[in-house]
């Protein structure tokens, strides 16, 4: 069923964007721009967001009868949203790839023929990225709904895209900023920010105020966004560091060379002996990192028991979330779609879980 949701909101992207080819001036402005976004659009992902925000509305929604086509075009405002951050992001992380192939600054480089092919390919990457930003928000006017409930749900996303940046302001922060300022709590006020808001709780909120929740219950999807989304990054920085450039399509070394403060690398440095610090903090201050320092960095977050400590974080904050959904009054098949999708996400925390012989619930078959 949610594959089902997944291919129709595809659909109904790239047919949104067909649309929009004939609204905006694309073909006047440069045949790249709209190939590129399309093209970056079109790349396998999870769908996530858009799925969550659809899954939300379905399960509070107590008309009869939906136009689909309206609700899955209107879904696709997260994908656009979060395409838009990432073109942005790896801009900031100097990123190569992006599900597996060239990130769309690398692509735009070669516009033009220069010598200043880098400049120009974060030039317009930047630019492009804009034009999603506007994409997402038209796109999210796609849904028939009661008009007030509408505007709040939007004010809703537009906040959402606030606050995503707002995190993006901290990561960047935190890359420069010496390790021995920067706190757990710190860390998770980025993933909070930068992770969270735009990836879980903006779709389950924006669904449920769009189908008329209960007030209470959208708190409670607030918490449990707020919830995975601590989980979702924290995952992602685990299997930046531990998986496969080829499994996950992204640059595999670009966190270490960011030297991005993650819960693995905050934790790390504060439970090793002084002289063990030092040698870990001079592997993190070089500014090209090689592939023998990740595998080096690999058996500092596996000595200190880094890695198991964020793996156990993980559980505790699934068992948490499943409780908080266990307790929302949406309808009971959806509330098992919601956490069949969330719960999958973490298929590679238990691989890795299990590669390195630490405990690991499958939650996917709770
Ligand atoms: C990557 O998001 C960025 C993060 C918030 C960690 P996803 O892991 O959802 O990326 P896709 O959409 O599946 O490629
Ligand atoms: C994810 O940033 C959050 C956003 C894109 C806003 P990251 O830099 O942690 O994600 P990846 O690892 O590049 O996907
Ligand atoms: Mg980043
Ligand atoms: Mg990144």
């Amino acid at each position: 069923m949610t594959d089902q949701i997944k291919n129709q909101i595809d659909r109904h992207l790239i047919l949104f964007l067909e649309k929009r080819k004939k609204t905006y001036p694309f073909r006047s402005v440069h045949p790249i721009l709209f190939k590129s976004i399309k093209d970056f659009c079109s790349r396998k992902g999870k769908r996530i967001r858009p799925l969550l925000m659809a899954l939300s509305y379905k399960g509070y929604t107590k008309r009869k009868k939906i136009s689909n086509t309206k609700l899955y075009t209107s879904c696709g405002c997260l994908e656009l949203l979060h395409n838009f951050m990432l073109i942005h992001d790896d801009i900031i992380d100097n990123s190569d790839l992006r599900r597996g192939k060239p990130t769309l600054h690398k692509i735009l480089a070669k516009t033009v023929k220069t010598k200043q092919h880098e400049k120009l390919g974060t030039d317009l990457a930047i630019v492009a990225g804009d034009i999603v930003y506007a994409l997402s928000i038209d796109a999210f006017l796609a849904i028939d709904e009661d008009p007030n409930r509408k505007e709040k749900a939007l004010r809703y996303l537009i906040q959402t895209a606030g606050f995503t940046a707002m995190g993006e302001f901290i990561d960047i922060i935190h890359g420069f900023e010496d390790i021995r300022k920067i706190k757990e709590k710190d860390v998770f006020l980025n993933y909070a920010l930068k992770t969270a808001r735009y990836t879980f709780e903006c779709p389950l909120t924006i669904g449920a105020i769009l189908a008329n929740a209960p007030q209470k219950d959208i708190k409670k999807l607030s918490r449990l966004g707020a919830l995975m989304g601590q989980a979702f990054q924290i995952q992602d920085d685990i299997i930046g560091i531990f998986s496969k450039e080829k499994k996950i399509g992204k640059s595999i070394l670009s966190d270490l060379d960011e030297d991005k403060k993650t819960i693995l690398v905050c934790h790390a440095y504060k439970i090793l002996t002084k002289s063990k610090k030092q040698a870990f903090v001079k592997i993190l201050k070089k500014s090209k990192k090689t592939h023998t320092d990740l595998i080096n960095v690999q058996k500092i977050f596996i000595k200190s028991g880094s890695l198991a400590y964020s793996l156990i974080k993980i559980q505790k904050i699934l068992k948490e979330s499943q409780n908080i959904l266990n307790g929302l009054s949406l309808k009971p098949a959806f509330k098992k779609q919601i956490w069949s999708a969330l719960s999958i996400l973490f298929k590679q925390s238990k691989q890795i879980a299990d590669s390195y012989h630490i405990f690991f619930k499958n939650y996917n078959e709770a």
